[in-house]
């Protein structure tokens, strides 16, 4: 379903017309399902465990995306008036293969411009370049991540058509929109309306996967505004000096701020630390490592419930996050809790337009040949 206009315009319409939206999403309100395999794995008490299928949010890309592009591309095209994205992320990027999605299914399309930096290569990896080629993307390859960042300014300082969408569709350092995180307070309304049906009971907390970390700054944002004692768990899955506490409570407030900026009726609230826990110990040697226990936390949710349920998890990032939840869940003291897990990760196939480039990876510009013909692919610890 799309909505003719997100919660957040229904709570406080005075933001209507000062917040920026357009409809994207074309399955929403996402479901929450109960994983009852997951409990019973875990030797559960009292406690349950329920996951939020953002991963079905679209019918052809879901994941955490789009909730942020819904704000995000509003403003790009109804506000700056731009006529072209461009943005920046690993070889592998979610962001950048959601970004693409989008930037084609507008009428007319859109151009979007992708820099690319490199990333231990997967087989998801491989796929997402060819389908960033198969969906009209501009590809450039730089090699470590700051300095494609800044060949991605520059860019976008001689294209003056182009918007800049930044990393994750997050404020960087503080600088930059807040909308990305708003679509994150948008979807905690969505599921405080889900509570409120007995659809799934208030959660102790939500454990997400952090990387710019808007998405867990948003559901941060949004818990604290509507009272709700869930907690987010955001677990780090890029370096420190993105994902961290100082960031995730700077891009909430950001948020917070521009809002109550746009309507004196929305409630002051702040977050501070004590707001959420930023759980570190699952990067591995870097973004994009696999490791021992994501892959073991992909496989056994794979088995136990994505099997049935249709979803599945990678090992960047949610795979992360449910390592995280996993050691969570084997403590004693937490087999009572009620426990969310925030699937950000795309489930709907691929394959049909994977079929599409007949594996053809000759067809993406020569420097990104290497990452077809050079691949091994390697776990760590
Ligand atoms: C599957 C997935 N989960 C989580 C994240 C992290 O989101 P954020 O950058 O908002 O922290 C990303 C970001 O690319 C992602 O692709």
């Amino acid at each position: 379903m799309v909505r003719s206009e997100p919660f957040l315009f229904k709570v406080f319409p005075l933001l209507r017309e000062k917040v920026p939206w357009i409809p994207l999403l074309t399955n929403i309100p996402t479901p929450v399902e109960r994983l009852t395999n997951l409990e019973n794995y875990f030797k559960l008490k009292q406690g349950q465990i329920y996951i939020k299928r953002d991963d079905k949010n679209h019918h052809i890309y879901g994941g955490n995306k789009l909730r942020k592009f819904e704000f995000l591309f509003a403003n790009t095209l109804k506000r700056k008036k731009k006529k072209a994205i461009v943005t920046y992320g690993g070889i592998g990027t979610h962001h950048g293969l959601a970004s693409i999605i989008v930037c084609r299914n507008f009428n007319p399309p859109i151009n979007c411009d992708l820099f690319l930096y490199k990333q231990p290569l997967t087989k998801q990896v491989q796929q997402s370049l060819l389908l960033f080629k198969y969906f009209g993307a501009r590809m450039h390859l730089g090699k470590k991540d700051i300095g494609t960042f800044v060949k991605t300014l520059f860019f976008w300082i001689f294209h003056r058509k182009y918007d800049f969408i930044l990393p994750g569709g997050t404020p960087v350092f503080g600088r930059g929109t807040p909308l990305g995180t708003v679509g994150f307070i948008e979807a905690v309304l969505e599921l405080k309306e889900q509570i409120d049906k007995s659809l799934i009971p208030e959660p102790d907390m939500i454990f997400v996967a952090g990387g710019t970390i808007g998405t867990a700054a948003g559901l941060t944002a949004g818990c604290k505004l509507l009272g709700l004692k869930t907690k987010v768990y955001a677990v780090a899955v890029y370096k420190h000096f993105l994902a961290n506490s100082s960031n995730l409570t700077r891009n909430a407030n950001k948020a917070l701020k521009y809002l109550q900026k746009r309507d004196n009726s929305f409630p002051r609230i702040k977050i501070s630390q004590d707001d959420f826990e930023l759980i570190e110990g699952y990067l591995g040697s870097g973004y994009g490592h696999q490791t021992l226990k994501g892959q073991k936390a992909v496989n056994t949710v794979f088995n136990l419930e994505g099997k049935e349920k249709g979803f599945y998890l990678e090992t960047t990032y949610t795979g992360k996050a449910m390592a995280a939840m996993f050691d969570f869940l084997g403590k004693e003291e937490n087999k009572s809790k009620i426990v969310l897990f925030w699937n950000s990760y795309n489930s709907n196939d691929l394959d049909m337009y994977l079929k599409e480039t007949n594996y053809d990876y000759k067809k993406l510009p020569k420097k990104f040949h290497k990452f077809f013909e050079k691949a091994s692919f390697q776990l760590e610890n």
